[in-house]
This record gives structure tokens, sequence and C-alpha cells, in this order.
């Protein structure tokens, strides 16, 4: 069925501006957070907290939570119990579900939703969902044969399988997980009469970013799309949500999974209306077609709105391997954390993660980025600034109005820090508009570079640290513009590390006030000097190998130790 414009417009919807809702995927429970499941969340953290940086006057809502139902929970509570004490599935799913609160809690991950589909909101919102489009006569009965992939909670057509020549077994070309042949009846969903709708969806302008996934679903879309199965027999899915008025058959948890997005918005009461559609869904790229074809068909199809925005964000490797727990190289967060702490973790993902190809996680350039740009370029930076051999009053000073223009005017190295701190908000804002966090992190490291580099060419520790000294108002200089390229660059980074940006904000005594995306484009110099906050500035402590290292080749999470402790410079400086 192919809706005029008029009607598809209409159930498009008109953008609310003051309101941004964000998901992440809800996470399976059958098997505990990695880093791979972090950085979903990391994503959209990120992205909701440069939203409310950059536009104070919009509501951003973030929502994550836990996906509980289906053949997969069902069988990790089983393997889960054998062999020990019997654990109920529902306490097993509290269990690991709770595990995913305390990491994204751990990861400063601000969200305003943590929906479970075991909630008993979510089972009255997915009922009405399934009335909803029975009603409107998109759901119908009938006898399914096909290939099943229990893993991958779906039907396969011939084209989506690999028969194994020696056993004969087939397995699913996406995921390499084996499927049996079932003979069910079913729900069917009519997917084929959304085919034109969901691909005018997808062609809209940045609906699909990276734009690689766009090509994706549109070859997808470039095949007749057949109806999907939307229900289970109880009897082999029992551990699902009832189709209404028919206990013999289960939502399909795909089903069930997608319409959590409503049911945190509070579907199905009238209130859900204003807080949708979704202004972005991040998503990793293994389920993009549940996302990019299923999830609109279905929107489209109970006359609603389908999300503005799909962020596909592709896989992280371990030492170039897909994590797997056969291959013992699951990099464990909270494990990771010990090493680099939540913020370097946050900040090696956003860095090194690019969402249009995987990344390989590695220790050896954890440590090399971590060391180098957090540590050195910045961390190295604040200290010197702050060191009492410069700056015995411990201030913020006001640069003075003659030294500045005359460094600007006879020194190369701070024309280049000043040109950098002119342009970084600009550009930063642009990287962040399209989640583009590894551009953030470059343009604010080049600032410290270039900031760096006018600290050393100035060398202010040959100025006498001295109040009466001649020297003082071109050493206070020095140090105004140095906190300065620290402060914005601080400012900056909120979003990628939000407890690191506040450690060196607050040890510049800059008032939450002044902490917004709007302070950048003010005049870069401060107007009052202000005393620093007292403690160590050390931000972030240098990670130093442990002698007996092994290997790269081994699991970081594992095998490697390393100790965190201060930057030798760090130590001098301080
Ligand atoms: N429960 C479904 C999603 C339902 S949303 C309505 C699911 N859960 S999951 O736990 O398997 O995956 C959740 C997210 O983690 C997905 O975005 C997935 O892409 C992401 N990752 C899982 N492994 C990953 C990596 N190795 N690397 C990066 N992200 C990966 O799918």
């Amino acid at each position: 069925m192919l809706l005029s414009k008029i009607k598809y417009i209409k159930a498009i919807g008109v953008r609310c501006n003051s309101l941004h809702y964000v998901t992440t995927p809800i996470f399976y429970v059958n098997a505990a957070p990695h880093i791979g499941h972090l950085y979903s969340a990391v994503i959209a953290d990120a992205h909701c907290r440069y939203q409310r940086l950059r536009y104070p006057e919009k509501t951003v809502i973030l929502c994550t939570g836990t996906d509980e139902h289906g053949t997969k929970i069902q069988q990790a509570e089983a393997g889960n119990r054998a062999g020990s004490e019997a654990v109920h599935v529902s306490q097993y799913c509290d269990e690991i579900s709770m595990r995913y609160r305390n990491v994204f809690q751990a990861a400063g991950i601000l969200h305003d939703d943590f929906i479970r589909t075991t909630e008993q909101r979510h089972k009255q919102a997915v009922s009405h969902f399934w009335q909803t489009l029975q009603s409107r006569g998109h759901i119908y009965s009938a006898a399914y044969s096909g290939w099943y992939c229990v893993s991958d909670e779906t039907f396969l057509t011939d084209s989506q399988l690999r028969v194994d020549e020696q056993s004969g077994t087939r397995y699913s070309l996406e995921s390499g997980h084996p499927v049996e042949w079932t003979e069910e009846t079913n729900y069917m969903f009519r997917l084929s009469q959304f085919q034109d709708d969901v691909r005018h969806w997808v062609k809209q302008e940045a609906r699909i970013r990276p734009a690689k996934f766009e090509k994706i679903l549109l070859d997808t879309l470039s095949e007749p799309l057949p109806d999907v199965s939307v229900s289970r027999p109880a009897n082999r899915v029992h551990w699902a949500i009832p189709v209404p008025n028919d206990d013999t058959q289960t939502v399909y948890v795909w089903l069930d999974a997608l319409i959590n997005y409503l049911t945190s918005r509070g579907y199905p009461n009238e209130q859900y209306v204003t807080n949708w559609p979704p202004a972005q869904q991040v998503i990793g790229k293994d389920i993009l077609k549940f996302h990019g074809i299923y999830w609109p068909a279905f929107l489209i199809a109970a006359g609603l709105s389908p999300p503005q925005q799909l962020y596909v964000h592709s896989h992280w490797t371990v030492d170039g391997q897909k994590m797997s727990k056969s291959k013992h190289n699951v990099v464990d967060p909270i494990k990771a954390a010990e090493q680099y702490t939540m913020e370097g973790l946050r900040y090696f993902l956003l860095r090194e993660g690019v969402a249009h190809s995987d990344g390989n996680f590695s220790h050896v350039k954890a440590l090399r980025i971590l060391n180098s740009e957090l540590a050195d370029t910045l961390g190295n930076l604040l200290s010197r600034a702050c060191a009492k051999s410069l700056n015995p009053q411990q201030m913020y000073p006001v640069p003075h109005a003659e030294h500045f223009s005359q460094l600007l005017r006879d020194l190369d190295a701070a024309k280049r820090m000043q040109e950098a701190k002119l342009q970084l908000a600009g550009r930063c804002e642009q990287h962040y508009e399209s989640n583009h966090f590894h551009l953030v992190a470059d343009t604010v490291i080049a600032t410290l570079h270039a900031t760096n580099n006018f600290f050393e060419c100035t060398k202010p520790w040959e100025l006498k640290a001295d109040g009466s000294s001649p020297n003082a108002p071109r050493l206070e200089t020095i140090i105004a513009m140095t906190m300065d390229a620290l402060r914005l660059c601080g400012i900056v980074l909120q979003p990628m590390m939000p407890q690191l940006a506040s450690r060196l904000l607050d040890k510049l005594n800059v008032p939450g006030s002044q902490r917004t995306w709007s302070v950048l484009s003010e005049s870069c110099n401060n107007s009052k000097s202000c005393h620093l906050t007292g403690g160590n500035p050390v931000l972030f402590q240098r990670i130093v190998e442990s002698a007996q290292l092994p290997s790269e080749s081994h699991s970081p999470a594992k095998s490697l130790q390393s100790k965190r402790s201060k930057s030798k410079k760090q130590l001098k400086m301080s």
C-alpha cells in the first residue's frame, strides 16, 4: 500500500523542536555487558550531553534498558543453571539487567529511563500496539514453514543461508549460527505492503547515518520484502508476551523489543504523542534490518511516525578478532576501567571508534593514546600552568592587553594557538552535530598541541614568578592564555568525558554558568582573575606497564597488568 504524500506527511509528523528523544538499543540479558554494548550507550550519551550543552532550551531524553524475552534468554537461563542451583528466569533477568545498570552508572550514562521488557508497562504497550496493527488489518494468521535461526530469532530465506557440504547443516550467512527447519502456525505482518513507504522514509535527507548504511538498506529494499512472522507458538517460546486473545501464541521478540521505544514515552497513554518520534536512535550495524525496515514499517502501519534518524555504528574487534566467550577475549568494561579509568575508556571508545567501519580494541593502542593525549598533552599542560614555581599565588590571571597583543604580533606559536582557539567551537560543533567524536578529539588535541608549543616557546619558567618583577605581566599573560585554551578544551570535552572535564574546569575555578557552549563564542579572554581551587591538578595518571608484560596478542583485560602512576613530568611540575 503506497501512502499518498499527504497521508505520509501526517504519518511522519512534524518534528517537535524543543524535544530531543534519543535511544540506545535495549541489551539482551543473555550475556554480561562488554565494551561493544557500552559503545552504543556512550555514543548516545555523548550525543545527548552535547545536545544539552549546545541547546539548553531543548528537553533531551535518553532511554536505554534491557531486552529480556525470547528463546535466547530461555536458553541462556537454562545453560546458566545447568549443574548448579536452579535460578528462575526472572531472577536471571534481574541479575543481568542490574549489571547493565551498574556498568552504565559507572560509565556516567545519563539516562532518563531504563526500561525492561518484562515490566508491566511494556506488556501493556505491546498488547495495545498489536491490537492496533490487527484492527488496521496488517496482521493475519498463516501456516508457516522455513529455516529458523534460534540465535537470531528469525526465519531466513535460502539466499540468507550457507550449507555445510559435509554435514548438510545450514547456517545463517550473516551471523554464522545454525538454523533448523520449522513448521508452525504464526501471525504474519504484511511487511510487503510497506515496501514503498519504508523506501521513501529511508531516502530522506540524513535519515540513515553514516550514508553507507542507507545504501545497505536500499539494496535490501530493491528486492520484494516478504511478509514477516510476528508470533511464535507459546509452547516453544514461552518466555515472551502473550498475543492478545490467543494464548497459544507469543509475540515475536523483535516486535516486542522495538516497542520499548514507545513504552518509555508512555505509550499508549496520550502523553507519548508529545515525545514522539525519536530524534535519533543509536544502533549497531547487526540490528540495522530490524530498525531500518521492520521498525518504520510497524510504525507506519500503526499510524505513527518513524524516527527522525538512525545512527548506525560498526563493531569493535579485540586484537583483530571478533569478541566471543569461546575466544576468552570479551572485554568487560568494569575491568577495562580498572586499567584506563571509565573516563579513559569513554575517551578511547569515542576517539578510536568510527561509525562506518569496525574498530580494533588493543591494549597497546589504548595505552599509547591515553598516555599521550590525556596524561601528557592535556594533564601535563594543566600541571605546568598551575605549578607553584610559576604561579605561586595560584591564580587564573587576566592577560595584560599590551603583552597579549605583543605575543600575538611577535610569536608564530602564539598566533597558531590563538587561531586554534578561535576555530575550536565552530569545528567541534560541526563534528558533534554528526557524532564525529573522533574529530572532536582531534580538534581538541590539536589545540592543546598548539598551546603546549606556545608554552614551550615563551619559556615562562625563565620569567621570575615574583609579583614585583618587571616580567610579571608577561608571565601572567602567558599563564592566562594557556589556561584559556585549557578552559575552552574542558568545555568542549564535557560530552565525551564529563567527569574529567569537570575536574579540569573545577581546578580552573570555572563556575557552572560559564561551562556552557555559548561561552565558547564569547571573547576568549577572562575578564577577571580568580584563584585556582586547591588540590593536585593531575588529571589523568599515566598508565605504566609492569615489567613482565606479555605481548599484544593476549587479551588486554585478562593478561595485561598495568599500574597507574603520576607521569614523571607531572610530578616534576606539580
Ligand atoms: N536486544 C537487541 C536489540 C533490541 S533493540 C530494540 C540486541 N541486543 S545486544 O545486546 O545483542 O546488542 C546491543 C547493542 O550492542 C547493539 O547495538 C549491538 O550492535 C551492540 N554490540 C554488540 N556487540 C558489539 C561489538 N562487538 N562492537 C560494537 N557494538 C556491538 O541486539
